[in-house]
């Protein structure tokens, strides 16, 4: 066996043992199809690294990437492909997961994949024609419109993150076709696979934890974060409804409080898209607190996920409460890595107490609820101007521009 086949087959054994691989499909693709050539320059152990790989940067940030091969795995047994299909993929990138696709999809199927930089598309054509990969049609496109020349699709698929969910994803896609797209929620990105039904809505079969690059172009998200003065923070808010003020949260982290510890312990997943999302979808006032500067570090302590990571807090909101925080915070002992480990509560400012209750209450409740992660919550996409009953009480709304969210919880949440 040559060095190559055997970088890949060890790449493929660990992601079948890791369950990230579990149909025999996707098995086949990841072993077929050789992801060196679509990573020319790099090493064989590092183009079969578990690892994503950044291929391209602007300003020093990377504005594309050959995906995780893990997460590459995950999303594909969402998507679900069938022979035959016709897939629409938004984020060509490298062209290896287009590559993957046209292998599971066979020669009756097409990939149609769309990137937004030309000179991406052609090194993209470059390597599918090294791997002598037929079936995939490259376009260099802004993926926010779609591609309509293409449609109807079986399947669209974003590797890249989106805001919203587009009516021109939505049109282009048959009845009872699957969007799967990494959409952020409050701060946290799910990629959610998602099945058009007859009524214009969008209901998830599958829901994951993922962390992509944001969609460029026409679709690119308006949220963003906002620099704190002085403390080496970015405050991220929810993109909808009743947010806290940046000047409201400096003047707080300028008062520190007591810190109260926490009988639990939560790794990074926990804090982000478990307690974090939870957070997110049942208290106003919750945000995240992510690091300005990874390189620079920031006092000990104050951010449970390490320096160039980040953390979640319950803020007042503007002329409704005295100005407060309640943050959480790496607890006594904890080492400065991602797993679970022991966290605490610190108070900031006149309303830190009272907010460090209400967060201390919503952590009971959503261990109560069996501590959910991301992959617990349905959601149902509602396009702007489909015909849907209002929600029951208990379940997230999540209003975007061109739909809205309404998140599932696992159980209901006391008001
Ligand atoms: C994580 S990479 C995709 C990885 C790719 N699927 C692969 O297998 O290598 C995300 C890609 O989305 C592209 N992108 C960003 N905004 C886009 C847009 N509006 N339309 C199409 N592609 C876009 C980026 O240029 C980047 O190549």
């Amino acid at each position: 066996m040559a060095a190559a086949d055997r970088a890949r087959a060890s790449m493929v054994d660990v992601l079948c043992d890791a369950g990230r691989i579990r149909s025999p499909a996707v098995e086949d693709a990841f072993r077929s199809v050789p992801r060196h050539l679509f990573l020319p320059g790099l090493s064989l152990d590092e183009a079969y690294a578990d690892e994503a790989v950044a291929v391209q940067f602007a300003d020093g940030v990377a504005t594309s990437s050959a995906s995780q091969p893990s997460m590459m795995a995950i999303m594909l047994e969402q998507l679900d492909l069938r022979p035959g299909q016709r897939v629409l993929e938004i984020g060509a990138g490298t062209g290896y997961n287009a590559a993957l696709m046209a292998r599971i999809l066979g020669p009756s199927g097409t990939v149609t994949a769309v990137d937004i930089d030309e000179d991406l598309i052609e090194r993209a054509a470059f390597h599918l024609a090294s791997a002598g990969v037929d079936g995939v049609e490259l376009v260099a496109a802004d993926g926010a419109l779609g591609y309509p020349p293409g449609a109807p699709y079986d399947r669209i698929v974003l590797t890249v993150g989106s805001g919203d969910i587009r009516p021109e994803w939505v049109a282009q896609l048959v009845p009872g076709g699957r969007l799967l797209l990494p959409i952020a929620v409050r701060g946290s990105q799910l990629s959610t696979a998602l099945d058009l039904g007859p009524d214009g809505v969008l209901r998830s079969h599958s829901v994951r934890s993922c962390a992509f690059i944001r969609l460029r172009g026409v679709g690119a998200s308006t949220d963003v974060a906002t620099r704190l003065d002085g403390v080496g923070l970015m405050l991220q808010v929810p993109e909808d409804g009743p947010r806290a003020e940046a000047a409201g949260v400096s003047a707080a982290l300028a008062e520190p409080g007591a810190l109260l510890t926490v009988p639990v312990a939560l790794g990074a997943a926990d804090v982000w898209d478990g307690f974090g999302l939870w957070l997110a979808l049942t208290e106003p006032g919750a945000c995240r607190l992510l690091a300005a500067e990874p390189e620079t570090g920031l006092p000990d302590g104050l951010l449970p996920l390490g320096p160039g990571s980040g953390t979640i807090a319950l803020a007042s909101m503007a002329d409704t409460q005295p100005p407060g925080l309640a943050m959480v915070v790496a607890g006594p002992g904890r080492p400065d890595g991602r797993g679970p480990g022991a966290v605490a509560v610190r108070e900031f400012g006149r309303g830190g107490p009272t907010l460090a209750g209400r967060l201390l209450a919503a952590l009971d409740r959503w261990l109560a609820a069996g501590r959910p992660g991301a992959a617990e919550w349905r959601i149902v996409a509602v396009p702007a101007g489909a015909a849907y009953e209002d929600p029951p009480p208990g379940v997230g709304v999540v209003r975007k521009v061109h739909c809205s969210l309404l998140v599932d919880l696992p159980v209901p949440v006391p008001s």
